[in-house]
């Protein structure tokens, strides 16, 4: 069975874009591939985080996981710091990356230019993510299109190790869905919806109270004209909300052009409202009995002993190719 594996930054409550470009492909796909879901707190230092938010964050953000229909069963959950052979690869992955590969990444390029003292890990970040990875011989990392450059560069690092000391991983790619990949933000529809934007009002968060999202919808911005009709170049207000709505009910781009031909903006936009207070609702009750379960460890307990023994047989596989240590 192939594998497939991603991962979410545990900074804040993550978004109705998290949910779509990468949560909702892994629930979709669970039972097609070997599965893998992990919170990448080591990737959320990059940047400073309060220590007791950033713990609390972790634990919310595993209840999300198993909330939005992540099955145990049929995926390993893990905390990426509980399993320290992640970072152990990553450094000799780090000894066969082009400095110059990674100052070109576009994030680390918006990320360093926001902030004058950058840490070095925002520039070898997408190392680790190679090494979360193919330390697992990952065949899809479904992820949004902000992602798909890091995806690449992991595949890039993958075929260069295998050509430099013989086959040792699987090549991965990314997992991109047709619809959803970058769910806009709902005031400014030119910008990605992030945890990060200053106007909340343009980003759904998972846990947000409901008359709110509501109103957040109802509040995006639209365009000139009248029709709904999706094309993001002339329209990206309605073409993203019409994006959200074939997200989450899988109807096509026409469908939902055809069902609502004639239809005020008003009434769309109170249609794709109640999808996401529905997915959201559905959400947050089951997210409200998991949080402080005693499941929860028993899962994360599983997840970290599976997982380091992969990861510690391919740190050891890597050690061997490399020279490493005394050998066997
Ligand atoms: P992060 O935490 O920034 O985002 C988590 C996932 O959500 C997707 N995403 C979106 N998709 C659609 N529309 C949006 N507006 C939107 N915003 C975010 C992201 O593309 C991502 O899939 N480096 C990663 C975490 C990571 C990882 C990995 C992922 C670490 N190691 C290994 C995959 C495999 C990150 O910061 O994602």
């Amino acid at each position: 069975m192939k594998k497939m594996l991603t991962g979410l930054q545990p900074t804040g409550v993550i978004t109705l874009g998290n949910y779509i470009g990468s949560i909702k492909q892994m629930v979709e796909n669970q039972n097609k591939y070997d599965s893998y879901l992990f919170v990448a707190d080591m990737h959320a230092i990059t940047i400073a985080q309060d220590k007791d938010e950033l713990r609390s964050n972790i634990r919310s953000l595993i209840a999300l996981y198993l909330a939005c229909g992540i099955d145990p069963q049929k995926n390993k959950i893990y905390i990426q710091s509980e399993n320290e052979y992640h970072t152990n690869i990553s450094w000799i992955l780090e000894c066969n990356t082009y400095f110059g590969e990674l100052s070109r990444m576009t994030q680390f390029k918006d990320k360093s230019l926001k902030n004058v003292n950058f840490s070095s890990g925002l520039l070898t970040y997408p190392v680790l993510m190679a090494a979360d990875i193919i330390a697992y011989d990952a065949h899809y990392v479904p992820v949004g299109i902000d992602q798909k450059q890091h995806v690449e560069l992991a595949r890039d690092i993958a075929e260069r190790f295998n050509k430099k000391y013989g086959e040792t991983f699987v090549v991965p790619a990314p997992l991109i869905s047709d619809n959803g990949t970058k769910i806009m933000d709902l005031v400014d529809p030119t910008k990605k919806m992030s945890k990060s934007s200053e106007n909340k009002k343009g980003t759904i968060l998972l846990l947000d109270d409901l008359n709110i999202t509501r109103k957040k919808i109802m509040g995006a911005t639209t365009d000139s004209g009248a029709e709904i009709k999706f094309d993001e170049e002339n329209k990206p207000g309605i073409s993203n909300l019409i994006n959200i709505y074939v997200s989450l009910t899988d109807k096509s781009i026409k469908e939902v052009e055809i069902m609502f031909k004639n239809k005020k903006y008003s009434e769309f936009k109170t249609a794709v409202a109640d999808v996401v207070v529905e997915t959201i609702t559905k959400i947050q009750s089951s997210y409200n009995k998991l949080l402080n379960s005693k499941e929860i460890d028993s899962i994360l307990d599983d997840g970290r002993e599976y997982t380091k023994k992969i990861a510690k047989a391919k740190f050891e596989l890597m050690k061997e190719k490399v020279g490493l240590g005394r050998g066997e």
